[in-house]
């Protein structure tokens, strides 16, 4: 007899643990060149607030200390030129991503700014990071973690390559808990979202993943309690826009 295989879900499709990376990496191959477009079109430009929030949270020194950030799953750069930009001389972002065409769509975003001095495009998967123990001062991803098969995983390599003292901030989607607001957004996301996307980018599969992934991530105490288990500590969470999204954030002590 062979053993049972691992599933996993991929929106609300079960799937082989091993199939999700490689479907995953196809919707961002696909929408690549209009991924910024669509964050913008999607959220009512409400992600550059989110994105903000996070920035504060990762508070980069604007004195010349040096400051090494990992934006993990950083796909186009857009939490990374947040970071640079605020920062001192010597903030240094590695964007790491899984996908090469996102980090492709990045470092052109990056040269036309002027941050290429700052910012460096990885290709990395966040299961398994190419990277030494202790290496950076802070670990973000942002609207990442739920794309990748073995959160676990992703949350103990984190954990690794903070040094003692740095801090973990996720920004994932959340859950909705708001009387009223919850029906207008499932409306929203299941009647209006794929569609744009099939608009925009011509591929409606994608954003109908992206909503239905989002449905399947964990409530925002059990991702909390996943972070614990990974080792942080001082875990906690803040919810915005009525539960749309949550920042995460826990320290490694
Ligand atoms: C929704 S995008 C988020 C991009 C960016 N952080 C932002 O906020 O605009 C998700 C990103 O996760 C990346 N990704 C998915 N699985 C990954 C993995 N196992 N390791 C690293 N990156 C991954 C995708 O390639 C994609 O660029």
């Amino acid at each position: 007899m062979t053993a049972p295989r691992d599933e996993t879900h991929f929106g609300y499709t079960t799937i082989p643990l091993e199939d999700k990376q490689g479907r995953v990496d196809d919707v961002f191959h696909s929408v690549a060149r209009r991924y910024d477009l669509m964050n913008d079109l999607m959220s009512g430009g409400l992600h550059r607030a989110w994105k903000d929030a996070l920035l504060t949270a990762v508070n980069p020194p604007k004195g010349d200390r040096p400051f090494a950030l990992l934006d993990l799953a950083g796909g186009t750069g857009d939490v990374a030129f947040r970071v640079a930009q605020a920062g001192g001389p010597n903030t240094r972002v590695t964007v790491c991503d899984i996908n090469a065409e996102m980090l492709a769509v990045g470092a052109e975003r990056a040269a036309q700014r002027g941050l290429d001095h700052a910012v460096t495009f990885e290709q990395g998967n966040a299961e398994e990071l190419p990277y030494a123990d202790k290496s950076f001062d802070c670990v973000t991803i942002a609207f990442g973690i739920r794309n990748v098969p073995r959160i676990d995983r992703a949350l103990a390599e984190a954990y690794r390559v903070l040094r003692i003292g740095g801090r973990f901030l996720c920004l994932e989607f959340s859950a909705v808990d708001v009387p009223g607001l919850d029906t207008l957004y499932e409306l929203y996301s299941f009647k209006v979202i794929p569609r744009v996307g099939q608009a925009v980018t011509g591929d409606r599969e994608a954003y109908q993943y992206l909503v239905e992934s989002i449905r399947k991530f964990p409530k925002p105490q059990a991702f909390a309690r996943m972070i614990e288990q990974a080792g942080f500590r001082r875990v906690s969470f803040r919810q915005m826009t009525g539960g749309v999204v949550a920042l995460h954030s826990g320290w490694k002590l």
